[in-house]
């Protein structure tokens, strides 16, 4: 069969990275996460202590920059300039400072740029907030995955826990609503649910089960 096209939008912290990983990995395509793109640009932006609000800075700040992502065992592996920062993008300092970054239209222009590229002639899972209405909006499956902001702080809470993060969960409650909140208004490619992509909402499923779900609608349309 022809490999398909798989995008995966939704909401932070909706379980789109885990779940879009057991799909790729199911199916043999790669797994594209596009925040992770965000969040490192969003780290040198911090490093080099550019002005987050300038469209123009960011914009030439990530025309000088190169970012790789690699698949590796448990997911992908984010280069920034060649130096491994998987980890580094997850730090509160990151999550916090990511969707300025994001919504400038110079850094988006470049990202959509670089999405395609990396999608181009494969079978792949994207995840991010624009892939079913910018990046690939012929995809053969567009889902928008959503949850209650409640359970998404919960899931995100019992993640830390095992990665020894202490952050209280209604911090996280916080920044999850923020985020989402300046990602669904910012003026270019606002999360937004595709017309044609299916809703489904993990709030009383399982990782597998919503995976079932996609695996199943992915089958489909093979
Ligand atoms: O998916 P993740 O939570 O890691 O994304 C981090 C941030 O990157 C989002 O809150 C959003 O501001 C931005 N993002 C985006 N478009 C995408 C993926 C992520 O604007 N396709």
């Amino acid at each position: 069969t022809r490999p398909i096209q798989i995008a995966i939008d939704g909401p932070a912290a909706a379980g789109k990275s885990t779940i879009a990983k057991i799909v790729a990995e199911q199916l043999g395509y790669i797994y594209i996460d596009t925040g992770a793109m965000y969040r490192a640009i969003t780290l040198k932006a911090l490093n080099e202590g550019i002005n987050m609000a300038s469209n123009e800075e960011a914009g030439a700040l990530l025309m000088k920059t190169e970012i790789d992502l690699q698949p590796s065992e448990n997911g992908q592996l984010v280069f920034l300039d060649k130096k491994n920062v998987t980890e580094a993008i997850r730090s509160q300092h990151v999550t916090k400072a990511v969707s300025e970054m994001a919504a400038h239209e110079l850094v988006r222009i470049r990202m959509v740029e670089l999405q395609q590229q990396l999608a181009e002639g494969r079978g792949v899972v994207m995840d991010g907030r624009d892939i079913g209405t910018h990046v690939l909006p012929n995809a053969a499956l567009k889902v928008f995955m959503s949850a209650s902001v409640e359970e998404r702080a919960r899931r995100r809470f019992e993640e830390n826990k095992k990665r020894n993060i202490e952050t209280p969960l209604e911090e996280l409650q916080d920044e999850i609503a923020k985020r989402d909140k300046m990602d669904s208004e910012r003026e270019v490619a606002p999360l937004k649910k595709a017309d044609d992509a299916i809703f489904i909402d993990t709030t009383s499923l399982t990782i597998q089960q919503a995976a079932d779900e996609i695996l199943t609608l992915a089958k489909e349309r093979l």
